[in-house]
């Protein structure tokens, strides 16, 4: 009986098979009451019309008023013009199945985008106790030596230096947060764009183990390239932005690597369009159950050693970002007592996305 199939009952149609039920049944019912050959059908007739435009008004105007109203308030961005039209000429064509599909579809649509504000919320709130943890930590130091200094340590030759000394330090690390705070929150924004240019790879890593030659040799750190891949690689990416990410992570490798290790550089054509950079170390490593929130923002795997070493938590986090604003991949491989490799994907020629 496809007529009666429920999906495609539109109110025109619902009413009248009503009024043709109802309508043969007086007719035949008239049939024991009259003796006219044509009472049937002008009772048919007549029921028919007025059951007809009875039901067809009731059903418009107590349910799909309603309907309307519901629609427009799930439709609420729509143009006014458009949904004159759809009111008028699409919404009366609706079976009520197709409404409660679209209404559905309309509420499991706002349940995700929900759920997607309130991780947002969540991961809001814990940034924002990271960051007044970040903050405190420095200030309050700074707080200590400068109230030491006026209750007076300054007078004091022997240690007012040394305590103006340790409350620059902190404020160093102030702006190192600060600094990173920033340029986070232009990546995030996307207000930074990537100028891309093709280059060599190694020469810039070489630029940066310069760079920080002085710090690797305090820890009696050896900087080198892996055996086998001296051959210039050509990538295309944002110089200045590729430079920083070869610098958080080099900086890592000597600053959680083992005195007297080794940084070790390789890069690599893995295809056609892409080429692969790890900068590995050989020092303590990174527990398993760290590596997948090491990218986060403020996450520290040895916060004891970390925070003594004084990093702003947020090296990592602005190496990922860049390297997916380039439209790649970022790794980390670790393993306990043997090393970190932290490597990325960059294109080789223009032209190539993702
Ligand atoms: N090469 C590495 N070896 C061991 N641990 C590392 C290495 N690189 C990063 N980590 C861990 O990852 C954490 C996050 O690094 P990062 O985002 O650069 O922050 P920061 O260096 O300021 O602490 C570090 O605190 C450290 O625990
Ligand atoms: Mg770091």
């Amino acid at each position: 009986m496809s007529i009666l199939d429920t999906k495609n009952l539109s109110p025109r149609l619902l009413s009248y098979i009503t009024a043709i039920i109802i309508a043969s049944a007086n007719a035949i019912l008239s049939l024991f009451v009259y003796t006219h050959w044509y009472t049937p059908f002008l009772v048919f007739v007549v029921t028919f019309i007025i059951i007809y435009w009875l039901y067809y008004y009731t059903l418009q105007r107590f349910i799909y008023r309603k309907i309307k109203i519901i629609y427009k308030f799930i439709y609420q961005t729509k143009a006014t013009k458009k949904e004159e039209f759809f009111y008028d000429n699409i919404l009366p064509q609706k079976s009520i199945e197709e409404v409660s599909e679209d209404v559905q579809k309309w509420a499991a649509q706002r349940k995700d985008e929900i759920e997607m504000l309130k991780a947002n919320e969540q991961f809001r709130k814990e940034f924002l106790m990271n960051l007044a943890h970040e903050l405190r930590t420095p200030i309050f130091s700074i707080q200590g030596y400068v109230d030491t200094l006026l209750g007076g340590a300054l007078e004091d030759e022997e240690v007012n230096r040394k305590f103006l000394g340790n409350a620059s330090k902190s404020i160093d690390r102030l702006v190192r947060l600060v600094d990173d705070l920033d340029e986070i929150s232009k990546l995030e924004s996307g207000k930074t764009s990537i100028i891309q240019e093709s280059f060599y790879i190694q020469d810039l890593i070489k630029d940066v183990y310069e760079e920080l030659s002085l710090k690797a040799q305090a820890r009696g750190i050896q900087m080198q390239f892996k055996k086998g891949t001296e051959r210039p690689v050509v990538v295309y990416a944002d110089k200045q932005k590729i430079k920083q990410v070869l610098v958080n992570l080099v900086e890592n490798a000597i600053k959680y690597g083992n005195d007297n290790g080794h940084v070790i550089s390789g890069c690599y054509e893995m295809d056609d369009k892409h080429a692969y950079i790890e900068v590995s170390d050989d020092g303590p490593g990174i527990g398993e159950e760290h590596l997948p929130r090491i990218f986060e923002r403020f996450y520290r795997a040895d916060r004891s050693r970390a925070r003594h070493i004084g990093g702003t938590g947020l090296g990592l986090a602005i190496v990922k970002h860049i390297i997916e604003a380039h439209g790649q991949t970022v790794t980390v491989r670790s393993k306990l007592g043997v090393g970190s490799s932290f490597g990325f994907t960059l294109n080789r020629t223009s032209g190539t996305e993702g």
